[in-house]
């Protein structure tokens, strides 16, 4: 049979699940990375740097899925919702375009609010904003702010969505996929997974 790419009603299509799988594995990645340096690296060693270098990398390797994620999702049709009640679909709804955006301003305010350059993977070295053009003329120059004090807003969100927020949501959403396929035993789970 041909691989199905896109979405049909039932379900999702190759390229729908592959994205939402690696963006999902990627999420962990990023926390494993960064909690890895706060409970088991000591400040300034090298183990400490490897760890945050690789939550950077992670985090812009997410950005780039979600670009693709969100002019995918634009043109494609949604798989109609399992049954449940109006009120369980508003809430899956309101959960899916929540995770929308915190998969947009989790990489952006981190990216922002960085004064260390991301050595992608230790492949190549992406400039820190405080480098770039942008942050000369929009920062400097427009809002007459220094790197502190455009920082430590940003700082803030990044940090305490990442540290309270974030993995509540995203326990409660795979929760209720669970909840799906062991209590109610329909699709919703297989659908994303397997795409049957
Ligand atoms: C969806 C992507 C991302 C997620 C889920 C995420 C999550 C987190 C979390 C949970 C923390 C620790 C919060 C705390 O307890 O203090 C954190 C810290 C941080 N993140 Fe991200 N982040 C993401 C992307 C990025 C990106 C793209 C960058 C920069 C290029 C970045 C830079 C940082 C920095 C510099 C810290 C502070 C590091 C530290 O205190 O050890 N993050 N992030
Ligand atoms: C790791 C455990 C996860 C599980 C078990 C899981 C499971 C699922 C399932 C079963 C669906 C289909 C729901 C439906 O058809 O109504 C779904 C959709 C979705 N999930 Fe997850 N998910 C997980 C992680 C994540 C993460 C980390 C994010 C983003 C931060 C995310 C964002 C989404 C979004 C936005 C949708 C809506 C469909 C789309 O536009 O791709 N999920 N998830």
């Amino acid at each position: 049979m041909m691989a199905r790419w896109r979405n049909n009603p039932e379900s999702y299509g190759r390229l729908a699940r592959g994205l939402h799988w690696g963006v999902a594995l990627l999420f962990i990645a990023a926390y494993c990375a960064v909690y890895y340096r706060h409970w088991f690296t000591v400040k300034d060693t090298p183990e400490n740097w490897i760890a945050l270098q690789l939550h950077l990398s992670i985090g812009v390797t997410i950005a780039v899925f979600v670009i693709l994620r969100v002019i995918w999702v634009m043109q494609e049709s949604h798989p109609l919702p399992p049954p449940g009640k109006p009120w369980e679909h508003v809430a899956a709804r309101a959960m899916h375009i929540l995770l929308y955006v915190i998969m947009i301003y989790m990489p952006l305010t981190g990216y922002l609010g960085t004064k260390a350059d991301t050595e992608f993977f230790f492949l190549f070295d992406i400039p820190k904003f405080p480098d770039t053009a942008l942050f000369q003329w929009l920062v400097t120059d427009k809002f007459g702010l220094s790197f502190e004090e455009w920082e430590a807003p940003l700082d803030f969100i990044h940090k305490k969505s990442g540290a309270y927020l974030v993995w509540v949501l995203v326990l409660l959403h795979a929760g209720a996929a669970i909840y799906h396929h062991v209590v109610r035993r329909d699709n919703t789970l297989r659908r994303m997974w397997s795409g049957q």
